[in-house]
């Protein structure tokens, strides 16, 4: 009798051929895909260059490497053991495979491993909806756990540092808080303390977490362990939309999402750019928009019917329109009455590109503003990292369009020719001389004119003839360049609160009024034109500036 047929053997998939490696590269080949990448690459990196997804937890591109969650192992043929792909550097002809069974069941142990100890806490925690734990649940656990024992209970809602909050039941150990200590901050307060599942991360006796870039550690740890105490409970995380812009805290410019919701900037988080921030920004820098919030805004156009303000008058509302004609036409008096000489300007080196263009142009040509002072606001010192103490986000762009550098003594002299008369008209936009005091409010009360563009009520503002609200931080468009000559964009994110609007669309306005015909619809408009008139920005365009900036010529 014959025999029965037995099924053909399953072929072998055929190899694959690996692409040329040059001098310094390895080529490998991930999940049956080859690549090439350089020497010393991780084997993690180089599935990341295929878009393979190794999960990992301890694993952070700006940190050393600690090989501890166990998360990313991965099989490597020849090898009998998994590997953790964070650790595994690339080599030439390496087969690599990261979805095989023993991966995968793998995998599914690490996450039940890891939640063995871990709370209920996603209903109440603020890491819910980017937690890796909940994450990686759902798509590598089995959505079951074995573990009946008493979990391992530690402290909750522990101050760690003044602005940072731990939960000791949420960490998962990567140690990723204590490397960020160690190796970016150089401030080493954290440590991990006891063993085996008692072991707990904490700071050192007497020494919280108060660096001034702590809120990084809440930005890299993977779960709900370490949280941002200004923003716990403020909103949901799948509510906010982030918007990719600039730090406006000093001149280092640093690359941020401003995460919005119902109107307001609830969060400020770094966002990745090699060439100025790195994946880090500072604590000052975290809680800037802050400022929006914390002082009453100046909602609406104010003016004041007599031309000299008695001492305590109120400004009444106004239209934009009223408040705009009155500033014309006292301007427009004090330059008749007292030539150019009498009138001056203070622009703030907070404003972008755009508004300290039009404040040139308009102000110092077609108004006829004499001088332009730009006040300075430094504060410490800089730092090996990132902060600087100008704490302006625009020097150096006022410096490009030729308004000079910040200049303390230009006050002191401008606030000299107040009190002896010889300067009648004064417009600020963007800062607020008299509550900085920097200015007396009685000396500005003698100027025949004094027009006020700010985000703020404030002193200044209460001794002007007329006041015109200007957006803040997060609400309108523009670019600074920072202290090292990068071009960059700052982006809205919110509505300008109440009627006001840029500052670069007050001086538009304004300048209309002097004879200003160019349509300036948009900040694009302004930048490009800026582009084309200044050598340093040549060659630049709104559009090419993108996410990451550009540096400017000679930077
Ligand atoms: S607190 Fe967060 S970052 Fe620090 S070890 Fe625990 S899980 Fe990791
Ligand atoms: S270093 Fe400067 S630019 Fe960077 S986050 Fe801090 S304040 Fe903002
Ligand atoms: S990411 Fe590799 S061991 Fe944690």
């Amino acid at each position: 009798m014959a025999e029965p047929a037995q099924p053909a053997p399953a072929a072998a998939p055929a190899p694959v051929e690996l692409p040329p490696a040059g001098p310094g590269e390895v080529a490998l080949v991930v999940d049956g895909r080859p690549v090439v990448v350089p020497k010393g690459t991780t084997v993690l990196q180089a599935a990341e260059r295929l878009g393979i997804v190794v999960p990992h937890y301890c694993y952070h591109p700006g940190l050393s490497i600690a090989g501890n969650c166990r998360m990313c192992l991965v099989e490597v043929e020849k090898t009998p053991k998994l590997q953790i792909g964070c650790a595994t550097t690339a080599a030439q002809g390496m087969i690599v495979r990261t979805t095989t069974p023993r991966v995968t069941s793998t995998r599914n142990g690490i996450m039940e491993f890891l939640l063995i100890n871990h709370p209920l806490d996603c209903p109440i925690c603020d890491q819910a909806g980017e937690c890796r734990l909940q994450q990686y649940s759902a798509e590598y656990g089995t959505g079951e756990s074995r573990f009946v024992e008493e979990k391992i209970h530690h402290d909750k809602r522990q101050p760690i540092g003044a602005r940072v909050t731990f939960d000791g039941e949420r960490c998962i150990k990567c140690t990723r808080c204590i490397r960020f200590c160690d190796e970016v901050s150089k401030t080493g307060e954290l440590g991990l303390f006891e063993r085996g599942g008692h072991a707990i991360i904490g700071a050192f006796p007497g020494r919280p977490l108060d660096n001034p870039y702590s809120g990084n550690t809440v930005d890299i740890c993977p779960v709900g362990a370490l949280t941002w105490r200004p923003f716990r409970f403020r909103a949901r995380v799948w509510f906010l939309k982030d918007t990719p812009s600039v730090c406006a805290g000093c001149a280092r410019g640093c690359n941020v999402n401003l995460a919005a919701y119902d109107g307001r900037i609830h969060r400020i988080t770094p966002r990745f750019n090699e060439e100025v921030n790195s994946y880090w920004m500072c604590d000052i820098g975290r809680q800037s928009h802050e400022a929006l919030y914390a002082r009453a805004r100046l909602e609406r156009p104010l003016v004041r019917q007599a031309p000299t303000p008695a001492a305590g008058a109120p400004a009444g509302p106004a239209t934009a329109g009223e408040a705009l004609d009155r500033a014309a036409g006292l301007l427009r008096a004090v330059t008749s009455r007292f030539g150019p000489d009498a009138l001056a300007a203070v622009v703030s080196a907070r404003l972008t590109l755009e508004d300290l263009y039009l404040a040139k142009t308009v102000l110092g040509g077609l108004v006829g503003v004499s001088r332009l002072i730009v006040p300075p606001h430094e504060e410490g010192e800089d730092d090996d990292l990132l902060i600087r103490k100008d704490r302006t986000p625009n020097a150096r762009g006022a410096e490009l369009l030729g308004l000079g550098a910040p200049d303390a003594q230009g006050l002191v002299r401008l606030s000299d020719d107040v009190r002896a008369g010889r300067l009648r008209g004064l417009v600020i936009v963007g800062e607020d001389p008299v509550g900085d005091g920097l200015l007396g409010e009685e000396a500005l009360r003698s100027l025949e004119a004094l027009v006020v563009v700010d985000s703020w009520k404030s002193p200044t503002i209460q001794a002007a003839h007329a006041a015109l609200p200007a957006a803040g931080y997060g609400e309108y468009d523009g670019v600074y360049v920072s202290f090292a000559g990068r071009a960059q964009r700052a982006r809205q994110a919110v509505r300008p609160h109440g009627l006001a609007d840029p500052p670069w669309v007050v001086l538009r306005e304004l300048g209309r009024r002097f004879g200003l015909s160019q349509a300036y619809a948009q900040a694009s408009d302004l930048f490009d034109e800026v582009a084309s008139h200044v050598p340093a920005l040549a060659g630049l365009s709104y559009r090419s500036l993108g996410d990451g900036g550009r540096s400017i010529a000679g930077a």
